[in-house]
Formats: C-alpha cells, sequence, structure tokens
C-alpha cells in the first residue's frame, strides 16, 4: 500500500528536476499523477499536460480536465521555476518580470484553479486538499545577485501561508519546501557559466552537510506533505537544505579538531 493511494495529483515543472522526481515518487506510492510543463519530458509514460503555468486560460482548462476525469484534485505540487536575477542595477525591467511571473505568478494561478476544485469537493479523511509549493531557501534569505529570483521565492513563501490560513478551515492544507541547491539541469546549467566552479565550491561547503542535494530528497518532503502522515502540518515553510540554513560556520570546530 502507498502514502498517496487513490489520491489525484498535478505536478508543475513535471519534465525535469525537482517535478519530475516528484511524479516518480508520486506515482509510486498509488497517486494518479499528472504533469504539466512547458516543456515536454524525454521518453516518460506519465500523464502530461504542455503548457505555460503564466497562461491563466491554460491553467483553468487543466484542472477542469483533470477534476472532470478524476473526479477530483487532492494535491498539487508546483515545482515550474526558472533561475534569474542579478544585482538590481543591472536587471532589465523584462527580465525581472519574467522571474516573477514564472515564480510566482504561475504558482498563483495553480493553487487557485486547483483550490477552486478543491473546495467543490467533498473531504477525504477531513480534507480536501493539499498545496506544496517548492519555494527556496532563497526566499528565507538573502543571496547575493539573487534580487528577482528571491523576490519570487519569498513571495511564495508568504502566499503558501496565506493559502494555508485563507483556506485551513474548509480542510485544505498549504506548505512550501524551501529546497538548499539541489543537483537539476537548473542548477547545472547556472553552474555551468564561465568562473562558478568556485562559487560552486562555497555553496556546496555551506551546506553543512557538505553535499547538494538530490531531487529524489525533495520529491521525499512533497510526498509527506500530501499524505495522512502531514495531516496537521500546514502553513509552514520547510528548509531541505542539508543544513544551508542553520547557521554560519566559522570554523571553529575545524580548529579544535573536528
Ligand atoms: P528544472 O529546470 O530542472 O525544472 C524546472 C521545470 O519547470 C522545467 O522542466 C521547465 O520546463 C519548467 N518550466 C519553466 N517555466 C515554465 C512555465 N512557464 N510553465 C510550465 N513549466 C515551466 O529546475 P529544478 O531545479 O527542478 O527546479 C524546480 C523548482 O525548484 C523551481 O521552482 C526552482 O526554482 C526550485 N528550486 C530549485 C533549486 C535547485 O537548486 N535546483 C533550489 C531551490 C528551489
Amino acid at each position: 500500500m502507498g502514502s498517496l493511494d487513490g489520491k489525484v495529483a498535478v505536478v508543475t515543472g513535471a519534465a525535469s528536476g525537482i517535478g519530475l522526481a516528484t511524479v516518480a515518487r508520486f506515482t509510486a506510492e498509488g497517486a494518479h499523477v499528472v504533469g504539466i510543463d512547458i516543456t515536454k519530458p524525454d521518453d516518460s509514460d506519465m500523464e502530461f499536460a504542455l503548457l505555460d503555468v503564466r497562461d491563466e486560460d491554460q491553467v483553468d482548462a487543466v484542472f477542469h480536465a483533470v477534476a472532470g476525469e478524476r473526479g477530483r484534485v487532492d494535491a498539487i505540487v508546483t515545482a515550474a521555476g526558472v533561475a534569474g536575477g542579478g544585482p538590481a542595477h543591472l536587471v532589465d525591467r523584462q527580465e525581472w518580470q519574467r522571474v516573477l511571473d514564472v515564480n510566482l505568478t504561475g504558482t498563483f494561478l495553480c493553487a487557485k484553479h486547483a483550490i477552486a476544485h478543491m473546495l467543490q469537493q467533498e473531504p477525504v479523511n477531513g480534507e480536501r486538499g493539499s498545496i506544496v509549493t517548492i519555494a527556496s531557501v532563497e526566499g528565507l534569505e538573502g543571496t547575493a545577485g539573487g534580487s528577482s529570483y528571491n523576490a519570487s521565492k519569498g513571495a511564495v513563501v508568504i502566499l503558501t501561508k496565506n493559502l494555508a490560513i485563507d483556506y485551513g478551515r474548509v480542510g485544505i492544507r498549504a506548505n512550501a519546501i524551501c529546497p538548499g541547491f539541489i543537483e537539476t539541469p537548473m542548477l547545472e546549467g547556472v553552474f555551468g557559466m564561465p568562473g562558478m566552479e568556485q562559487v560552486r565550491e562555497e555553496i556546496r561547503l555551506e551546506h553543512k552537510l557538505r553535499r547538494l542535494g538530490r531531487p529524489e530528497e525533495i520529491a521525499a518532503v512533497a510526498c509527506f506533505l500530501v499524505s495522512r502522515d502531514a495531516s496537521f502540518v500546514s502553513g509552514q515553510a520547510i528548509a531541505v537544505d542539508g543544513g544551508y540554513t542553520a547557521g554560519r560556520d566559522h570554523g571553529v570546530t575545524e580548529m579544535l579538531g573536528l
């Protein structure tokens, strides 16, 4: 028996990285999963809808289709996202807007249209639905050059908390996962830029476990948050970050021989 048996879940950003791993984990746990992405997944037999999370009509239509065919929408995981940023004086308005549109407005639109269906369905075990947003440690604290990306992720954290407040009374839970740096095509794209080797190493060391994360480690927490085990967890921003946000390490214990 899987921990998500019988649940109907929609996962955005399903073609790659964290979203792709989430589809695999949810499917293995017994959920019926529909993946959404702006690009097609390679070699996958997942049920899939090709769309842009910024397009409200398309988002509305896909949730209608899922609810129509499956009868319910029990859960969404919003992993569609883009990297971006730079020091503010170098960021042009269009680039700022692109990052906010995908990361924040895309999350809002998917939550909005999922909730519209959750509100109409009967609760199962006292619950109408679970919303899991993928924010970032960069939505919890600043990062050099983060600007638009950090702003979008900080906003996703607060939006998620607001969803938890507004819809808790009708049995909808909402939580944000704030991953540390996870080995995905997005991160490889950033680290692949010229001169980033040293930055990659510094970032690795900032994780107290001294390694980057794997997409499966985020999918595992998304699975927990949708499962009955998390029935009393709502309104949280959960860092899954190998200790990245635990605090500073100035090397004192290392000096003492640890
Ligand atoms: P990824 O680039 O491997 O996957 C992101 C997916 O989102 C891609 O398949 C892409 O096609 C899709 N996407 C982008 N724009 C879209 C749009 N407008 N409509 C529909 N789909 C769209 O990236 P990764 O690393 O798996 O990221 C997933 C989420 O996790 C993102 O929101 C990212 O910001 C967040 N995150 C990633 C971290 C990392 O270190 N990889 C750390 C913290 C958060």
